[in-house]
């Protein structure tokens, strides 16, 4: 029996609100899924025990001694989150940065205290001069204030072999030098850490939305600013360059950073790499969403899967976030 065609319908062909009818076909049909197990959580470790220091433009973060920076780990790890990503804030800075590479240093001896409490935990460093410089840039720096590439790399191999001395899995340069990812797989190579991968940060760009950051590792240059080496926000194809180059110097991950005002680059890079990408939801974008939430202006929740989707649909397969543990749980509900 014909069913009977009511007066008023249409005869269309496509109706695609039929698969937004119940939450079941909406879940089955979705594009896009979040996961915590693309989560790479970052933590600021410092020196000491029992410290644990929360940072006033990171809310809900916070500086860790390695024994507290364990604890973190194992309620994430609890969570579903399989990575973090170190960044050791030091006691003391100097001109040269050379104590990023101390392997007593706090990025050392977190990577040793997790990799011993948490051996299948993934841990990453970040390799960079700026947070250990009292110039606060992320290279040396010339006579002429100039920030000099090659001797930059030589400090950057030392930090990155001391990270995988200490047992961490990938190390992350995120100084925008050219040729860091060569030279620091051949210097670990040479000493043995076949194994150890590196995450490149490829196409950073110059980008306000670190500010926070920078308050937590007190990192801001004291002269100048970060654009003779990191990106341009308007160069959208020379990203492509950048982590074609850092993928022929033996990159085994492409970062793209800032990740929310640069969706298209994303994008691009994951149309154009056969890596995994991940992206880098920094600092300032995670303030925004604390910041509107705690006014009562967005929802926090809502906001923060919304924009972790977008880095995900744009291309992303790994996401550096600092919601990834509230994300995590959000996720179970
Ligand atoms: C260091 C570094 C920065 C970030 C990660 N590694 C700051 C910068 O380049 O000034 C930013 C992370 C964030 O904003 O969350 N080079």
């Amino acid at each position: 029996m014909e069913p009977e065609q009511k007066k008023e319908t249409f005869r269309l062909v496509q109706r695609p609100r039929r698969l937004r009818r119940t939450p079941a076909l909406r879940e089955l049909v979705k594009e896009t899924r979040i996961h915590p197990g693309q989560f790479i959580y970052p933590l600021f470790v410092v020196a000491g025990i029992d410290r644990r220091k929360e940072i006033e433009a990171l809310p809900g973060q916070y500086h860790l001694s390695p024994d507290r920076l364990v604890e973190e780990a194992e309620q994430a790890w609890q969570e579903g989150i399989r990575a973090v990503l170190l960044f050791g804030v030091p006691e003391r800075k100097d001109e040269s940065g050379l104590e990023a590479a101390n392997p007593e240093g706090p990025a050392q001896q977190g990577v040793r205290a997790l990799k011993s409490a948490l051996p299948e935990l993934v841990v990453m460093t970040d390799v960079c001069l700026c947070g250990y410089t009292t110039h606060g840039h992320c290279g040396v720096v010339g006579e002429g204030g100039e920030i000099l590439n090659d001797p930059t790399l030589e400090i950057l191999t030392k930090i990155a072999l001391s990270h995988a001395e200490a047992g961490a899995d990938l190390v992350g340069p995120s100084d925008m030098m050219d040729g860091r990812v060569a030279a620091i797989r051949c210097a670990l190579d040479e000493a043995g850490f076949y194994d150890t991968g590196i995450m490149a940060y490829s196409a950073k760009y110059a980008s306000a939305f670190y500010g926070p950051f920078r308050e937590a590792v007190d990192s801001a240059p004291q002269f100048g600013d970060r654009r003779s080496y990191q990106m341009a926000a308007e160069d959208r194809r020379e990203a492509l360059r950048e982590a074609r180059q850092d993928a022929e110097e033996g990159a085994d991950i492409i970062m793209v950073k800032p990740a929310l005002a640069y969706l298209d680059v994303i994008s691009d890079v994951r149309a154009a790499l056969d890596r995994p990408v991940a992206a880098y939801n920094v600092s300032g974008e995670y303030a925004m969403v604390k910041a509107a939430a705690a006014r009562g202006w967005v929802d926090e929740r809502a906001t923060t899967l919304e924009v972790l989707t977008s880095i995900a649909r744009a291309g992303a397969d790994l996401i550096i976030t600092y919601h990834a543990r509230e994300a995590a749980r959000w996720l179970k509900e």
